[in-house]
């Protein structure tokens, strides 16, 4: 079983967006997939919610019942955990980190984004975690997620993954009526870009890109 936390100290940075996407996109694609809600606004749970759909679960759990959900995921053989986590609190984002296979930190290429990103580089820089940014709200135009990425590598020594998420409705959109961009626009950019977020993903924590595939029926997973 597999962990992917989504982290960044800072709020409004697309942590839950990510993290429904991903959940579900290893949902369509086989995997039983679970997404643990820990954070106490719990925007992800009222997705669920809204969702009418008992898949991919998600549950709101205290950061104290971490280890003991884990575990219990593990025992109905669970392939991948999506941890969502709340901005400004250290000691979940940390247990978050320490339990991943792969963290994902969203970023908007703001200047304020930026600068609060220090708090999260530290943060990962202590539990050592294999962790990559993930650039987010791109605009269509322009240079800014370039000097972005370039900012994030050699100020804060952070990955920045190859694939970026746009500025598109289909975002929001989607979450709002309890869907992803993927079930509402299949043939949009947002889930095109989704797709792509995913097969990098699946590549990070060395599963194939389709569950169940034999060898030579479906290759692992480019980016
Ligand atoms: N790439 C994007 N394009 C447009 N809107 C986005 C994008 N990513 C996130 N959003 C929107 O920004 C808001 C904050 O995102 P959210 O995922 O809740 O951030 P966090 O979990 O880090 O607080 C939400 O309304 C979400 O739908
Ligand atoms: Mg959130």
């Amino acid at each position: 079983m597999k962990i992917i936390s989504l982290i960044n100290q800072k709020g409004g940075v697309g942590k839950t967006t990510l993290a429904l996407h991903l959940t579900t996109a290893f949902h369509h694609h086989g995997y039983n997939t679970m997404l643990l809600d820990l954070d106490p606004q719990s925007s992800a749970s009222e997705w669920y919610d809204s969702r009418g759909d008992e898949f991919p679960p998600v549950r709101s759990i205290q950061p104290a019942r971490l280890d003991k959900t884990i575990d219990q995921a593990r025992e109905i053989d669970t392939d991948l955990i999506v941890l969502d986590t709340a901005p400004h609190t250290e000691v979940t984002a940390l247990a978050a980190a320490r339990l991943a296979d792969l963290v994902i930190i969203p970023c908007q290429p703001k200047i304020m984004d930026l600068r609060a990103m220090r708090r999260t580089a530290d943060l990962i820089r202590l539990v050592k975690a294999p962790a990559f940014v993930v650039l987010n709200g791109v605009p269509h135009q322009g240079t800014v997620a370039d000097e972005a990425a370039e900012s994030i590598e050699t100020d804060l020594g952070l990955g920045v993954a190859p694939v970026r998420l746009g500025y598109r409705v289909a975002y929001d959109r989607s979450l709002i009526a309890g869907q992803t961009a993927q079930e509402l626009e299949p043939q949009g950019k947002a889930a095109q870009e989704i797709e792509a977020l995913y097969m990098w993903a699946c590549q990070h924590v060395n599963m194939l890109a389709q569950k169940g595939a034999e060898n030579g029926q479906q290759i692992l997973a480019r980016a």
